[in-house]
């Protein structure tokens, strides 16, 4: 396959060759792009140096396939450029996530959408969503889910490689004792936060994304989980009530999730079904530094939280890098290889 990487100077599309060469994915050549701004920068690939073409000047001939991980701005011009010269475009962002002739593929889930890619371009969903859906589709599957409460606990990486670069930054630029902020959270000085609207270190911020311009006081990131969730497990009329968070964590996205289902649910055949699958690991107090470089779902704290049977409660988490998006970007190229 003659690939391409658009965004391959950014975190993820670091992460995409990386796990490219960890599943050995059968390469003919690959291409870097990136912005004007990398033009020229020198990348490996398994020994091989590749020098990062600028995207605005591509010449996008000869793509079979190209993982984009640039924004949905970048996304938007080039996606149908290369679709337009017969390539295949694996999406990570937002942009054709809610087109009805884009498939919304998590593979565990629902590969035979690929079956029908008319605009030739596949999209990656956003990473939150993406760890949640494997354990869902199982639990749907089961019992015919109806209703999730979500509350999402994000790490910084989820807003790229200047969220990270945020936290660290308060993280060792700080001034005053950490011990202090347990009694005053005005006692440490972090700077000014620019990535994030509040200190995002040792902190929780209660929105993740922009605020929709709706007046609804409900975040781009809440959006998407509902608006994903309902198209990925085609479940069109799912309730989906979302509280998206920001974290004080590098990476690896939580999930705090209340189901209800249709029938009544059983603790032990969940266990049951979750434990049959490659993708889940059941670690019953999952946390982010669990699952950073890790690509399973894994999933905790299955329980009853009230006496209603119909309802299911449990905890989720996964590397938003590597499931919540790279990897999840090459497991559907493979999909497509094999074909
Ligand atoms: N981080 C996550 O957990 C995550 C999860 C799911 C999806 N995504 C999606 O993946 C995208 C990248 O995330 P990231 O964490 O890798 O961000 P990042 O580290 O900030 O990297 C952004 C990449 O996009 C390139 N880029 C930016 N503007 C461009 C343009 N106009 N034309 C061409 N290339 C351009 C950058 O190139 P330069 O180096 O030249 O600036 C860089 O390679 C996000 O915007 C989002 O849509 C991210």
């Amino acid at each position: 396959m003659n690939l391409a990487i658009f965004g391959a100077t950014g975190q993820v599309g670091q992460v995409m060759a990386q796990i490219l060469i960890e599943r050995d994915y059968p390469v003919d050549s690959i291409r870097f792009f990136a912005s004007s701004r990398s033009k020229g920068k020198l990348l490996d690939f398994k020994g091989q140096i590749i020098e990062v073409e600028d995207a605005d000047e591509g010449n996008f001939n000869g793509i079979d396939i190209a993982l984009f991980s640039c924004g949905a701005a970048a996304s938007k011009i080039y996606a149908p450029k290369v679709a337009e010269k017969g390539g295949i475009v694996i999406d990570n962002s937002s942009c054709f996530r809610q087109d009805p002739n884009v498939p919304l593929v998590v593979p565990e889930v629902n590969s035979h959408t690929l079956n029908d890619i008319p605009l030739n371009i596949v999209a990656n969903p956003n990473c939150t969503t993406m760890v949640a859906m494997p354990p869902l589709k199982i639990l749907h599957d089961l019992w015919g889910l109806k209703k999730m409460v979500a509350t999402t606990f994000q790490a910084v990486s989820g807003s790229g490689k200047a969220g990270v670069d945020e936290l660290s930054n308060q993280l060792t630029g700080y001034t005053g004792n950490l011990s202090d902020l347990a009694f005053d959270g005005a006692a440490v000085d972090f700077g000014t936060p620019n990535k994030f609207p509040k200190i995002a270190a040792l902190n929780v911020i209660p929105m993740a994304g922009s605020f929709l311009d709706d007046g609804s006081n409900v975040t781009s990131e809440e959006l998407k989980l509902v608006n994903e969730s309902r198209k990925i497990l085609d479940i069109p009329n799912l309730i989906v009530s979302a509280t998206c968070t920001r974290v004080s964590v590098m990476t690896g996205h939580s999930l705090s999730l209340t189901l209800t289902f249709e029938d009544q649910t059983d603790i032990e055949q969940a266990t049951k079904a979750l434990s049959n699958k490659d993708y889940i690991v059941l670690d019953n107090v999952p946390t982010p530094h669990t699952a950073a470089g890790k690509d399973p779902s894994y999933v905790g704290r299955i329980r009853h939280a009230t006496n209603d049977l119909h309802e299911l409660s449990l905890f989720v988490v996964g590397d938003n890098l590597r499931k919540g998006a790279a990897l999840n970007a090459v497991q559907i190229a493979e999909v497509l290889a094999k074909r």
